[in-house]
């Protein structure tokens, strides 16, 4: 029986397997109101029927400012709860565990007229140049993101990430390319660091559930300007002090630039192995991990926790059943009886 296929506790969730479908944005809130749609019932309910061990809905706005776009899901109004509620209980029954990504969008939210964030500084020179966000406009985002959580919990998620990569709100406040404030928001690791914490807790104030989070490890700062691999051992630490049960590793996002290395499969993996070193919590690995067998690889060798699938799963819904095969996985049964016959 393989590792990446066998049930484990894993991030504070019991979960079946540990293949976890990554958050990835779908763009399909067509009357842009944040609430999901025909096609997010679908897309994820084919997920969960070929047992991915736990979904992770897309990146949901908590205030509509925040929005990557107009069509995200949100969860900055008590009349969004209903529908994914509905969503959240379809794909509990049909088996898998279900969380949702937080996120504010910051300098990144392409369709906002006059978008915020920690400093005045655009993303490229395609992109808006942002507001500075007001100390007191930092304290009201904080506790949207409360809000949001409190609204994820009614709607009976597992767990809760926050994300804290990717270049949104949260990244720009933690690297110093992005944030030059000269308050208690900037300057200081532990100030640029501030605004994580601050959500962390007030999630946790408002949901009960295991709380994620995901960072981007590295900016690929062709001018070395950004956190050293010491600067994200510190952060993991203080996540972990702050009770968040797993740090979700990626990279990127920040700059408009890529991989300043040759990508190849399981890229991003040496971060979340560097960063699981020093830290107490799970660590999840995401990125070209479509082969199996370096999935399994990299789980044997505790080089991470978790495998998140991004891409793959856009491509094969049957991923988890070919997986079983290639790793000869014969206790792993992808359908249910009745898809059985299409297994001949
Ligand atoms: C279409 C698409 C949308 C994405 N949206 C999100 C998102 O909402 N939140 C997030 O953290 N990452 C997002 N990502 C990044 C993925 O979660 C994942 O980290 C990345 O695709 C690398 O994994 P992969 O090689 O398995 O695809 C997105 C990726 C894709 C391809």
């Amino acid at each position: 029986m393989s590792k990446l296929l066998s049930p484990a506790k894993v991030g504070g969730l019991q979960l079946s397997n540990r293949v976890v479908m990554s958050p990835m944005c779908t763009y399909e809130v067509k009357k842009e109101d944040g609430i999901p749609t025909p096609f997010h019932f679908a897309h994820y309910g084919m997920r969960a029927i070929s047992k991915v061990g736990l979904i992770i809905t897309e990146s949901t706005a908590v205030d509509p400012k925040g929005r990557i776009s107009k069509n995200d899901l949100g969860l900055w109004d008590d009349d969004q709860v209903p529908e994914f509620k509905r969503l959240i209980d379809s794909l509990h029954y049909l088996g898998t565990k279900v969380g949702i990504q937080l996120n504010h969008a910051g300098r990144k939210a392409a369709d906002e007229d006059s978008p915020v964030a920690p400093s005045a500084i655009a993303f490229d020179e395609n992109s808006k140049t942002p507001e500075e966000l007001s100390i007191d406009q930092i304290k009201k985002i904080v506790r949207k993101f409360g809000e949001a959580a409190k609204r994820a919990s009614d709607a009976g998620v597992d767990m809760i990430e926050i994300h804290g990569a990717h270049g949104y709100l949260l990244n720009q406040f933690l690297s110093p390319a992005s944030n030059h404030r000269s308050d208690e928001y900037g300057g200081s690791l532990e100030n640029r660091f501030r605004i994580v914490r601050e959500v962390a807790e007030i999630v946790k104030d408002n949901f009960s559930g295991p709380i994620w989070v995901r960072l981007s490890l590295t900016d690929y700062a062709d001018d070395g300007n950004e956190n050293s691999i010491d600067d994200w051992r510190q952060v993991g630490k203080w996540l972990e002090t702050a009770d968040v049960e797993l740090l979700d590793v990626s990279t990127g996002g920040l700059l408009p630039v890529g991989p300043n290395f040759p990508v190849h499969d399981g890229y991003q993996t040496r971060f979340a192995t560097e960063l699981k070193r020093s830290v107490d919590i799970d660590v999840s690995t995401v990125g070209l991990l479509d082969n199996p067998g370096l999935a399994e690889y990299i789980l044997q060798n505790n080089q991470a926790d978790l495998i998140m699938q991004g891409r793959a799963l856009l491509r094969n819904t049957n991923w988890l059943n070919d997986a079983a095969k290639e790793l000869h996985d014969k206790k792993f049964t992808a359908f249910d009886a009745s898809y059985g016959r299409g297994q001949k």
